[in-house]
């Protein structure tokens, strides 16, 4: 009699992981490690590259406000087709669409996660802070 042992090919990743981070610029970086290890856990590859991009925007502009305490990134499953990144910041300041114009150097973060999310983003204000969320949909599964 032969017994057939079935390992799964990698380990299973939670629907939701999360860092907290300093309000510095290099924290952006390790957003981007989070995100991108997240998204290859849930065999997400193509949603990587925007993934990061957004990531780095919303951590960037979290580590503008000075806060002191630190911020906290989350990537989320909140659905089978959603993916949502949201960066917690303890500044009450909204983030707004800054209508950038060709030749200024700054204010487009948020025009780019409002492009790579097709609008999909938001910002939630809590009693010591905010969280700006946005979401990313995975593709379309093959047909059967
Ligand atoms: N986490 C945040 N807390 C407070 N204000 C924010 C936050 N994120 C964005 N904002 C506000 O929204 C504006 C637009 O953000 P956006 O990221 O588009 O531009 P920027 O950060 O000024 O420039 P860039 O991203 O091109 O370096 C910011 O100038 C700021 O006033
Ligand atoms: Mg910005």
């Amino acid at each position: 009699m032969t017994t057939t042992v079935e390992t799964p090919a990698r380990p299973p990743v939670a629907d939701s992981v999360k860092v907290l981070l300093p309000y510095e610029p290099r924290s952006a970086s390790a957003a981007r490690r989070l995100v991108r290890t997240a998204l290859r856990g849930w065999e997400l590859e193509d949603l990587v590259e925007a993934g990061e991009l957004i990531v780095s925007e919303l951590a960037g502009n979290a580590a503008k406000t000075g806060c002191r305490r630190k911020m906290t990134v989350t990537v989320e499953r909140i659905t089978g087709r959603c993916v949502r990144i949201s960066v917690r910041d303890g500044s009450r300041v909204l983030p707004c669409l800054i209508d950038a114009g060709p030749a200024v150097e700054s204010g487009r973060g948020m025009a780019l996660v409002h492009h790579l999310t097709g609008g999909h983003w938001g910002a939630t204000p809590e009693s010591y802070g905010k969280t700006v969320h946005a979401d990313l949909r995975t593709r379309a599964p093959a047909p059967a």
